[in-house]
């Protein structure tokens, strides 16, 4: 850098000035004050005392103070960049959204990969799912798809989701592990929550160890509704597959970059962008309608099970590239915030009910986190089309309607107005039944679909699956859970469940977890 200069000098008493100088813009104070001296602060004396009076002082060391917000309570550890969606084949018999009907449309998009369990200064490279959370910034307002790169859930339903991620973190008295699932609570939980064995099986393969951000999938995960024009309304689920492939390290090398570059994945997508290769990702989806759904083996609802491709293939309709990085990491990609509920007129919900519970949660958690309602006037949360709304006032306000009117109906000429025609509609589906917490029966089945993952993997995934199990069920220290989970592998594939015994030095096999129904060795791999 050039024109930088610091100097000490002594002055007519004997005083030290340090003095930091050269070219560039003068520095000032949040009020525009220009700075002298930002190297020395106002003293009576050589030797102080300090003075209150030093306004440059307090109000640099009051902002320092208070420059840290709440991490994330999940997905802490993300990194993000700016790209661009660009549809090539239109959905406009199921949708009425733009960005899905608009062929050649080009759709601003800023996407934040993360980890899960990890805390904000964790290391990228630990075994975890990677979260894949998109959003579009459309004509027709912001459309967020918050996804992973896993296309399954731990859990049916979101009531559980506290206990989940309380498990996964560090232990309360201990404060570790910070990043790793291998831990007692973790596996106790799991082995107590057979409905996550599916998920498990794809944690344990190489899929949480990606080589880069640059090489993972992006999975929706729940069954959304796309809604036509006519508003007949077909199910969706949304697909993100990167065009260098799908690729991952082993857990030797994962271990290795981890201590010698913990911010290896960041790191990657920031040379990458910086150089010029830029990452694209193709976008598809699976549509069937409610024929389909009745006739599935399982239910569409539950987000612990996936629609094999060989029964609804993934129609590629577009691709997006990630071409600009970010100006400032805390500006964007902390505060951004995504949520399952930023939808738009076209696209809908399903009754899905872990998708039911994301969409509470998320809006609440950024309050907390952001600190305002006013969230969404950040640069990154605003959407690139007009506001027009009479929600006022509150913290940190920055936009604020011009005009008399802060209500409606009004009758002031040129105010904001609903349009039946082109606003967002619910889709009217059928709800009936009684009252209850309950859980659909057709949710029961836990083990066939973690079977078929298994299956259909090659000989060296299945040996980096049970390598995995092994690993991480022997830092567990409590036998019972180590049995207990084996005890769920008899259900998934006997050679698997033998394999993680073995290695764990198993005398005797421990007993099969009990199933509320018979797991299926009927699906093919
Ligand atoms: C954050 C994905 C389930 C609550 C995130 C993020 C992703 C994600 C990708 C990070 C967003 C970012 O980069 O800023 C998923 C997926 C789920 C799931 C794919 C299941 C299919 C849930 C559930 C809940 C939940 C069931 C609660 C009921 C949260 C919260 C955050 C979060 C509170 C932090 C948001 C913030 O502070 O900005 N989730 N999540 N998630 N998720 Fe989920």
């Amino acid at each position: 850098p050039k024109g930088a200069t610091f100097e000490t000098q002594i002055g007519e008493g004997g005083e030290l000035h340090q003095i930091a100088s050269g070219e560039g813009a003068v520095l000032t104070t949040q009020q525009g004050i220009p700075i002298a001296d930002d190297q020395n602060s106002l003293k009576v004396g050589d030797r102080g005392p300090t003075l209150l009076e030093d306004f440059h002082f307090r109000e640099k060391i009051f902002h320092f103070d208070h420059e840290r917000i709440p991490e994330r309570v999940v997905h802490a550890r993300g990194y993000g960049a700016h790209g661009t969606f660009t549809l090539t084949e239109s959905l406009e018999e199921f949708t009425s959204a733009g960005i899905l009907t608009e062929v050649g449309e080009q759709t601003p998009m800023f996407l934040r990969f993360s980890t899960v369990a990890g805390n904000k200064g964790s290391a990228d490279l630990a075994r975890d799912v990677r979260g894949f959370a998109v959003k579009f910034y459309t004509k027709e307002g912001n459309w967020d798809v918050v996804g992973n790169n896993i296309p399954v859930f731990f859990i049916q339903d979101a009531i559980k989701f506290p206990d989940l991620i309380h498990a996964a973190k560090q232990e309360p008295d201990r404060g570790f592990p910070q990043a790793q699932t291998a831990h007692d609570n973790f596996w106790d939980f799991i082995s107590l929550t057979p409905e996550s064995m599916h998920m498990v099986m794809w944690i344990m393969s190489d899929r949480t160890i990606p080589r880069g951000f640059r090489f993972v999938e992006g999975f929706g995960v729940h069954t959304f509704r796309l809604v036509n024009a006519e508003g007949k309304g077909t199910y969706v689920k949304f697909h993100f597959k990167p065009k260098l492939g799908l690729q991952s390290v082993a857990w030797n090398e994962a271990v290795k970059i981890n201590g010698a570059d913990p911010d290896f994945h960041r790191r990657d997508l920031w040379d990458a962008i910086d150089q010029g290769n830029f990452p694209e990702w193709d976008m598809g989806v699976q549509l069937f309608d409610d024929e389909f759904a009745d006739n599935f083996e399982f239910d569409v609802l539950d987000a612990t099970k996936v629609i094999p491709e060989e029964q609804i293939p993934v129609r590629i309709i577009g691709s997006f590239k990630l071409d600009r990085l970010v100006d400032n990491f805390f500006a964007e990609t902390e505060q951004v915030a995504f949520c399952t509920q930023n939808i738009v007129p076209g696209i809908g919900f399903t009754n899905d009910p872990l998708l039911q519970g994301r969409n509470f949660s998320y809006l609440d958690t950024q309050l907390k986190r952001l600190g305002s309602t006013n969230f969404t006037h950040i640069p990154i949360n605003a959407p690139k089309i007009p506001v027009n709304n009479y929600q006022q006032d509150g913290h940190m306000a920055m936009h604020a309607r011009k005009g008399r009117a802060n209500y409606e109906p009004n009758s002031w000429a040129g105010t904001p107005r609903e349009s039946p025609s082109k606003g967002y509609k619910h889709f009217p589906s059928q709800e009936t039944g009684r009252k209850a917490q309950v859980r659909s029966a057709t949710f029961a089945d836990h083990y066939s679909q973690a079977r078929q993952f298994f299956i259909s993997q090659t000989e060296i995934e299945q040996k980096h699956i049970g390598d995995a199990l092994t690993f991480e069920l022997s830092k567990v220290e409590r036998v019972d859970i180590r049995e207990l989970m084996v005890g769920h592998l008899l259900n998934i594939d006997e050679k698997l469940a033998k394999t993680v015994a073995t290695g764990l030095g198993f005398k005797a096999m421990p007993p099969k977890a009990k199933a509320a129904v018979e797991p299926r060795t009927d699906l093919p791999a």
